[in-house]
Formats: C-alpha cells, sequence, structure tokens
C-alpha cells in the first residue's frame, strides 16, 4: 500500500520555553523565536503546496502559566495576525481558529476581534489554510460540538459529531509533528487524530526549520497506513 499524498499536516510547537533558558534568555524569548520559525515553516508548506496544516498555539491549559508569559504570548499572536496579516494573504493562505472564541471565553475582545478579521480577511483564499488553535482544548472541544449537535435534535453519530468540531469540512491530520522530545497529545485534536501518524522529534522548536520538516516528511511516505485494516 503507498501512503497518500499528505493533506493534512499537525504541528505541536514545543520547547520554545527550554530553548531560551539554554541560551540563558527569557522564556519569551523562546516564543519569539518560535514565532520566526513558524513564519519559515509556513513558507515551506505553502512551497510544497500542503493543503491544510494545524499548530497549537495556546490551550485551555496554558492560562495556568505565569500572568508575564500569557501577556508574552498574547501579544506575539497579537503582533502575527496583524502585522503578518498582509504577508499571509500575499502567500493566498486562508485562516480559521480553533478553540472557544465566544464572549464567555477568557479572551479578550481586541483578540476576539483580530481572530475574526482575520479569518474573514483571509476566507477567500485558496492557498494552504492554516488552523491555529487557540483557547483550544481536546475535551473542551468534543463537549462543545456535542451540545451542538443536542441542541439541534440531530442523532449523535460520528458524522454528526465530526460536522459540529470545529475542524468541519477538514480532512483529519495525516501527520502530527511534535517537537522538543515529550510524546504526548497534550489534548490536541484527539478525535482527529485517531488514525493519524505520530513523529516526534527532539529538536526543539526555534530550530525545527525546513530541513526537519523535510525529514518528517520523508519518514510520513515511508509508513504504511492501514486504518485498521491488514
Ligand atoms: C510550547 O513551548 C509553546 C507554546 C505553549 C506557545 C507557542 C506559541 C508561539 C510559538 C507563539 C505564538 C504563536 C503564533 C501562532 C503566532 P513551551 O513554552 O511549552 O516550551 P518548554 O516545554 O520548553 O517550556
Amino acid at each position: 500500500m503507498t501512503t497518500a499524498p499528505l493533506q493534512h499536516l499537525a504541528l505541536i510547537m514545543d520547547g520554545n520555553g527550554r530553548w531560551a533558558t539554554r541560551q540563558g534568555l527569557p522564556r519569551l524569548a523562546g516564543h519569539k523565536a518560535g514565532v520566526t520559525s513558524l513564519n519559515t515553516l509556513v513558507e515551506a508548506l505553502v512551497r510544497q503546496q500542503i493543503p491544510y496544516a494545524s499548530f497549537y498555539a495556546f490551550s485551555t491549559e496554558n492560562w495556568g502559566r505565569s500572568v508575564e508569559e500569557v501577556t508574552g504570548i498574547f501579544a506575539l499572536l497579537e503582533y502575527y495576525f496583524t502585522q503578518e496579516l498582509a504577508r499571509l494573504k500575499a502567500h493566498n493562505i486562508r485562516l480559521r481558529f480553533l478553540g472557544d472564541h465566544s464572549e464567555a471565553s477568557p479572551l479578550n475582545p481586541r483578540i476576539r476581534a483580530i481572530i475574526a478579521n482575520a479569518t474573514a480577511e483571509t476566507a477567500a483564499n485558496t492557498g494552504t489554510t492554516l488552523l491555529i488553535a487557540l483557547n483550544y482544548g481536546g475535551h473542551d472541544e468534543l463537549v462543545r460540538a456535542t451540545r451542538k449537535v443536542a441542541a439541534s435534535g440531530q442523532e449523535i453519530t460520528a458524522q454528526t459529531l465530526e460536522a459540529a468540531l470545529d475542524t468541519a469540512g477538514v480532512p483529519p491530520p495525516d501527520l502530527l509533528i511534535r517537537t522538543s522530545g515529550e510524546q504526548r497529545l497534550s489534548g490536541f485534536l484527539p478525535w482527529q487524530l485517531a488514525y493519524t501518524e505520530l513523529y516526534f522529534t527532539p529538536t526543539l522548536w526555534p530550530d525545527f526549520g525546513p530541513a526537519q520538516l523535510d525529514e518528517a516528511l520523508a519518514w510520513y511516505a515511508s509508513r504504511q497506513r492501514r486504518f485498521g485494516k491488514v
């Protein structure tokens, strides 16, 4: 069996803090370097015409970090989805956001407006779709989706649930990459990753570039995907 072309890549960008600590820098410097790494990687994904890529930017659990770190990460997110928006648009990138961005969420109105604007401004683009998980938790997504189906009066089936997920209409990830040596999913896309190939690399996120991406894609190409069949 040959491996079908990769439609959707999921990435857990881990190791920014350790990267900074190893350089004797504050953790936030690691997140800044992480954004630079993200920029380079997005260009590589566009070049390779990968249809969908999901990034774990901020989880529902990340609110437990220090106020200073949370504020710093949000400053970077705001910067990225405003200052870098023109460049993303020039690459024909469509942005979608995963997670709870409702009024009841802990997100402030400014970031909620930035999310809505970045989504609307890129909605008609036809190149790579970037799905950014922001205030995202896998259990939270499944609870919200189940409530949505129940409220609609539909029967709860795999199809109705899937259509109520934040990723509705997007094929499930073929490959997940997690950097920094940790081998867990940390609540990222639990439904969608059920049959995904998992790739763990010790490389820290700020050091993960196009060459490391190529290595991961070559590994993926060597996999035999059986989806539970022989
Ligand atoms: C994990 O590293 C990284 C995060 C929790 C934040 C990721 C955020 C960015 C790269 C910046 C903003 C993102 C976008 C999409 C513009 P860690 O801090 O857990 O590292 P550690 O495990 O070494 O402490």
